[in-house]
Parts: structure tokens; C-alpha cells; sequence
């Protein structure tokens, strides 16, 4: 049998192959509630134009609405042999109400329509990572209050570097979290035009009025090129490279909380809830949940690259090649969210072990800075000096085996007459932290000032 929505023209079928091939309805039925706002915002546009009748209008309203609910409980057959939500949605508008069914696609093309719906799930999207994101920023500004002052080391290289503490480097992700906030309210600014009215691709001669179906659905304004508006996924590529950007820096986070959860750093122990054990090691607490964040970078990425490379190179306006855009763009917003949703998980319940962090911080002659910049401050030392006559004193600790605050103050005089027994205030990791009040660095004062302004605008809004 042909298609019933083409039919006119073709004798037969499709091939099994071809129908397989197709067939998008597998995943697009996840935008049947945006595509039956915008056919709901199409038709009542019809009818204030005049191009539908008043009581058509009602009928195929009221037929989308049990289409919808149809949908909603799972009651509704979806066919692969009619491609598409958009078809499958019509199809069963037309078993309902009939002949006025027929109607609803005047002055629109399945291209606007698609470019309409994926919009409209894309902005859902967004604002759901927006506040997803906001959620694990204040889990994250609550552990940075707590332990504002809980040192730790500071790493460069991986090696220990300086000490921080545990509040500035959680404050350090609500930082990163906060522009992956505001790339993805730019993108949603950009994303808000409406492409219906659009219709294949050159506009219709039809008189609609597409600033109206663009208020009804929430745009901003029609777009302005009917070949751009059909053509265009620069918007979920935006997003998809937002949501890539979010996706590094949960894994960052993942691979720290996957070396600080070690035997041999135990800085934080995972809870219960976000570990798993092994079948075979009984002492196993595995990381799993951190893991699989940490991994879900790949297809989160790969999916910006997949459709980056669908998109290229395709001539103006609509191509089927551009129906590959969705299934791997559902799977990277549906990774993200899982991993926002985990990651505050982890991070709300995270213990976090403040002596094996300050012993760790002390280890590896982290205050060695701290002792070179009390010679520039107190005794005039050039810096490169100060530099070199710590490196001195570096030597000294790790020939005795112990660390600067370690040595004796005959060990510093035989080092460099101008060290006095004041120094020993800058050794200790809690001072070398205190110290620290440049903007923006890690004393205990500036990181509870950061975290109360960011619970402020974390939580009025
Ligand atoms: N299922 C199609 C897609 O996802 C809808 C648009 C089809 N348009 C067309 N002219 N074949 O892209």
C-alpha cells in the first residue's frame, strides 16, 4: 500500500529496508507534547486568519488533546510506516475527527515543523540543566561553608603545589558551573525564534500570522528566513557544545573524587549510596557513580561531533540527513541530566576526611612558597633569591626527613643569616592558607565570602 500522506504519486510501498531506514518515530515520539502545542498553536492561528473554520478548529483541537492523552497513556499505536511523530500524530487526528484532520498541514511543512518541535524540547532541556546545575551549585556552597578553612593540598602537575583549602576548591567548580549556567542561557536566547510559518522551506502564500504561533509557543519573535529557519541546528549544536563543556568539568570533578576516594589519598569517602563493592574483593568501595561520569564525556561529545559532521556540508534547506540530528542529541541531554542528578548525589553526601587532607597538605614541602615569600616581605630577599635559598632549605628537610617546620633554626641560619625564628609562622599549612587573601584566593575570609554570595544568588531568584 502507499503512504497515505503522498500516496498520489507512488504505486507501491516502500522496501522493508527503506521503512526501517526511515523511520524516525522510534525516538522523535519522545516530542509528541511539542509537536501537539505547536499543531494546537497552528490551528487556532488558522482560525483567526480565516483559513479554518471556527468548528474546525475546535474539532481538531479537541482531537489533539485525546491524541495527547492517548499518548500520555500509552494507549496510542505508534507506526513505523508512518515515519515520524509529526505523521503519527495527524494519522490518528484523521481516525478521530476526519475530514477537517486534513486541514491542519495548510501553510506548514513537516520542515518548520520538526525545526519547531526540536526547539521546543531543546528549551525544555535547557531549562532543566539550568536548574539541575544551580542545585549541585548549592550542594557545592554548602561543603565549601563547612570547610572553608579544611586544608588540603593544592596540586600543579598532579604534584603537591600549595596548600587550599576544600571550601575554595568546591567554590572552584561552582565558578566552572557558573558559566556552563550562562552558556546555556545564551544558547536558550539565541534558540527562541520561532521557525513555524516557515512551511518547506520559502514561506507560504497563505495569510498566517507567525508572531502569533511564536508568542502562543513562547518565542521571543518568528525567525526571519524561512530557508534559515528549516535549515538551522545551529541551536542544538549550541547547546550540545554547552552541554560538552558541563560534561569536562563533571569529569574533572569525577576523576579528583575518584583519586581522593583511594586507599592511599582517603581525603573523602563516597557514600554507600554511590559505591559499589566487588564480587570477588570484600574491600572493595568502587566509585562507580564518578566513573560513569567521568566516562560520560564520550558520548556527550561525541554527539556534538556526530551532528557537527551531519550538518557540514549540507546545501540549503531541509535534507533527511538532518533527521540523524536527534537520536544522539536525546541520548547526550539524557546523559548530562543523569550526571548533574548524580554528581549532586555524590557530592551531598561526600565525607570528607579533614585530617588525611591537611597531613596530605603538609607533605611535599608545600609551604616552600610560603617561606620564599617571608624572605622577599621580612628580610628584602629578590624573589629569585628567596627562590633559590628555599630550594636550600628544601634540601636540608628532606636530608633529615622531615618538613620546613621540621627544621631547627640553626638549620635556617646555616641556610641564610637572614632567616629568624618569626618564620616558623608562615610553615604551617593553616597559615600559609590564612595568608592567602589576594582576591580570589584561598584564605578561609575569602572563601566564605565567596560561598555567602553565591548562596545569595543561588537562592533569591
Ligand atoms: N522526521 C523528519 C525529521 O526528523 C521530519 C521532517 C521530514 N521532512 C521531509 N521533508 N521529509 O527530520
Amino acid at each position: 500500500m502507499s503512504n497515505k500522506m503522498w500516496g498520489g504519486r507512488f504505486a507501491t510501498g516502500p522496501d522493508a529496508i527503506m521503512e526501517e531506514i526511515n523511520a524516525s518515530i522510534d525516538y522523535d515520539k519522545r516530542f509528541h507534547t511539542q509537536d501537539i502545542a505547536g499543531s494546537k498553536a497552528h490551528a487556532e492561528m488558522l482560525a483567526k486568519v480565516g483559513i479554518l473554520t471556527q468548528e474546525d478548529k475546535d474539532a481538531i483541537i479537541s482531537g489533539l488533546d485525546q491524541v495527547h492523552d492517548e499518548i500520555a497513556a500509552g494507549t496510542f499505536t505508534f507506526s513505523r510506516a508512518l515515519e515520524d511523530i509529526h505523521m503519527n500524530v495527524e494519522a490518528r487526528l484523521k481516525e478521530i475527527i476526519g475530514e477537517p484532520a486534513g486541514r491542519l498541514h495548510t501553510a506548514r511543512s513537516r520542515n518548520d515543523q520538526v525545526a519547531t518541535d526540536f526547539k521546543l524540547y531543546v528549551r525544555d532541556c535547557i531549562d532543566t540543566f539550568v536548574t539541575q546545575i544551580q542545585t549541585l551549585q548549592l550542594a557545592m556552597v554548602e561543603r565549601a561553608e563547612e570547610h572553608a578553612d579544611s586544608v588540603m593540598p593544592g596540586f600543579t602537575h598532579l604534584q603537591s603545589a600549595q596548600p587550599v583549602t576544600f571550601g575554595h576548591h568546591m567554590m572552584a567548580y561552582v565558578e566552572m558551573l557558573g558559566r556552563d549556567v550562562g552558556r546555556f542561557q545564551d544558547a536558550r536566547k539565541r534558540l527562541n525564534e520561532s521557525p513555524l510559518g516557515s512551511a518547506a522551506l520559502a514561506g507560504t502564500s497563505f495569510p498566517i500570522d507567525r508572531e502569533m504561533t511564536a508568542e502562543a509557543l513562547g518565542f521571543d519573535r518568528p525567525t526571519a528566513n524561512s530557508l534559515d529557519a528549516v535549515s538551522d541546528r545551529d541551536f542544538v549544536l549550541e547547546t550540545l557544545s554547552a552541554a560538552s563543556l558541563c560534561a569536562m568539568h563533571l569529569s574533572r570533578l569525577s576523576e579528583e573524587l575518584v583519586i581522593w576516594s583511594t586507599a592511599q589519598f582517603r581525603f573523602v569517602r563516597l557514600s554507600d549510596k554511590f559505591s559499589t563493592g566487588s564480587s570477588i574483593m570484600p574491600q572493595k568501595r568502587n566509585p562507580d557513580a564518578a566513573e560513569l561520569i567521568r566516562a560520560k564525556i564520550g558520548r556527550i561529545t561525541g554527539a556534538l561531533v556526530s551532528l557537527m559532521t551531519v550538518m557540514k556540508g549540507l546545501p540549503l534547506a531541509y535534507s533527511k540527513d538532518m533527521q540523524e540530528d536527534k537520536e544522539v542529541s536525546f541520548d547526550a541531554f539524557d546523559s548530562l541530566s543523569l550526571s548533574l542528578a548524580a554528581m549532586t548525589g555524590m557530592i551531598k553526601d561526600l565525607q570528607v576526611n579533614k585530617d588525611a587532607m591537611s597531613d596530605a597538605a603538609g607533605a611535599g614541602f608545600a609551604t616552600a612558597t610560603d617561606l620564599a615569600d617571608w624572605l622577599v616581605r621580612e628580610a628584602n630577599v629578590p624573589f629569585r633569591d628567596a627562590h633559590h635559598i628555599t630550594g636550600s632549605a628544601v634540601a636540608r628537610a628532606e636530608e633529615k626527613g622531615c618538613d620546613l617546620a621540621g627544621l631547627t633554626i640553626e638549620d635556617f641560619k646555616e641556610i641564610d643569616q637572614r632567616i629568624d625564628a618569626r618564620v616558623f609562622k608562615v610553615l604551617t599549612v593553616e597559615d600559609s592558607v590564612k595568608s592567602r587573601t589576594s582576591f580570589g584566593g584561598t584564605s578561609p575570609a575569602n572563601v566564605k565570602t565567596a560561598a555567602a554570595i553565591w548562596r545569595d544568588r543561588l537562592t533569591s531568584a
